[in-house]
């Protein structure tokens, strides 16, 4: 155990017309800051979780987290970006420093505005997280990767779109719960399952509910040594982390494996000393509806081939043996880039200290699991948390 987060916040995510990145960072900051029941002054490092690449003009970011409170100037601040897992990146450089011994409060503030763009626009930007040698031209932006990788799926293990269904059907029912979530509403799953105006094919086998939505939002931390953390109001652990990078080129893979996930699990979980099912939740990179069905596999919760029974017996709902996406997971909750891996890890703060919002609090929530990945499966990381006492 090296470091807890002690304060946090989350903003309501959606498409947030009138506020800018900048806007969005200093409530983040602001509000996390005074969660942690500290004082600006006290934060010692700032890391903002920010892709960028063209969703707004406004490129560099670090700065804008002082402009929460005029004693933040001077402290050091530096931007941070992993493609989709930028935020969970920002925090790793936070628990480094920590464990550097270069500060005693960090924060860590995750943003994104990506709806000034539409969603072609969107995925123009998107589509410079792949390896733009060989993939850049797959239509569709983003969708178009996850939609090669769901095609060879299908081919190998059989059409899963049954899967996909109810696993958006899933997420849309936890999201409802979710006062932060871009969409608050539940969707049928014969919406989900047939091809409709309403919901088109976007790229392969993926229809438009099998895709995150393009979203607006931040989310911020603060985190803290161990023994700092003893004497603060929250303090949630890290009892683990992982971060596994896999080449970029999908040429060069296995794509389907998701084999940079699967290690990363893997060694969270011996490093925790824990077996999967010890966890009392996930909160799972599900960019796509497919995503999701292939990390099931990747986190050791089936065989290869089989992640559909995670989905159609229940395992993953939450009331299962392992609830994924409680919150209602990037598919409903939205994912704003920069600020979703931030994000995933404020739903499990806010479980495993019994205070998430009414409807979305798990009854049992001892220790949770947080993967996100950046681009199609190069960059994962996994976080294994429990509140410190
Ligand atoms: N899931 C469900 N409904 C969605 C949705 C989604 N992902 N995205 C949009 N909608 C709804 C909108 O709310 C709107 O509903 P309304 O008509 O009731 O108001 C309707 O669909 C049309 O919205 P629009 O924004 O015009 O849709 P679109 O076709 O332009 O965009 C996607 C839909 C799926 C193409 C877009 O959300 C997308 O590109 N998602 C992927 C983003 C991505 O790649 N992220 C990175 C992942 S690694």
């Amino acid at each position: 155990m090296t470091a807890c987060i002690v304060g946090w916040s989350h903003g309501k995510f959606g498409k947030l017309d009138g506020e800018t990145s900048e806007s969005l960072v200093v409530k983040a900051a602001t509000e996390a800051i005074a969660h942690a029941g500290i004082e600006p002054k006290d934060v010692d490092v700032i890391y903002v979780g920010n892709m960028n690449g063209g969703f707004v003009r406004q490129e560099f970011h670090s700065s804008l987290a002082l402009q929460a409170h005029p004693d933040l100037r001077f402290k050091p601040s530096t931007r941070v970006e992993n493609a989709c897992a930028t935020g969970s990146a920002a925090i790793h450089m936070g628990l480094n420093t920590l464990a550097a011994g270069k500060a005693r409060f960090v924060l860590v503030v995750g943003v994104e505005k990506m709806t000034e763009l539409n969603s072609t626009q969107a995925g123009e930007v998107l589509i410079k997280a792949s390896y733009v040698a060989e993939e850049a031209t797959i239509e569709a932006g983003f969708a178009g990767i996850f939609g090669k990788i769901t095609s060879a799926y299908f081919q190998r293990y059989g059409d899963k779109s049954d899967a996909l269904a109810r696993i958006a059907v899933k997420a849309h029912k936890n999201g409802a719960k979710n006062p932060y979530a871009h969409f608050q509403k539940e969707f049928a799953y014969e919406f989900c399952r047939t091809p409709s105006d309403k919901n088109p094919f976007v790229a392969g086998p993926l229809k438009r509910t099998d895709c995150s939505p393009v979203t607006d939002g931040a989310a911020a931390v603060v985190l803290a040594d161990v023994g700092t953390a003893l004497g603060m109001k929250h303090a949630v652990a890290f009892r683990a982390t992982e971060h596994v990078n896999d080449f970029l080129p999908m040429s060069k893979r296995d794509i389907i494996k998701f084999e940079g996930p699967q290690l990363a699990w893997k060694r969270a979980l011996a490093s925790a000393k824990l077996d999967l099912l010890d966890l009392s939740f996930v909160e799972s990179h599900d960019c796509f509806t497919s995503a999701e069905l292939i990390e099931y596999e990747a986190m050791g919760l089936t065989a290869p081939g089989e992640g559909e029974r995670a989905i159609l017996e229940g395992w993953v709902e939450r009331d299962g043996k392992l609830p994924v996406n409680v919150s209602g997971g990037l598919k409903a909750k939205g994912h704003p880039v920069g600020a979703t891996g931030v994000s995933m890890h404020v739903m499990s703060a806010m479980q495993l200290s019994g205070t998430a919002p009414e409807g979305l609090q798990l009854p049992k929530a001892t220790i949770g699991g947080v993967f996100n990945m950046g681009g199609a499966a190069v960059a994962n990381y996994v976080s294994i948390l429990e509140p410190l006492r």
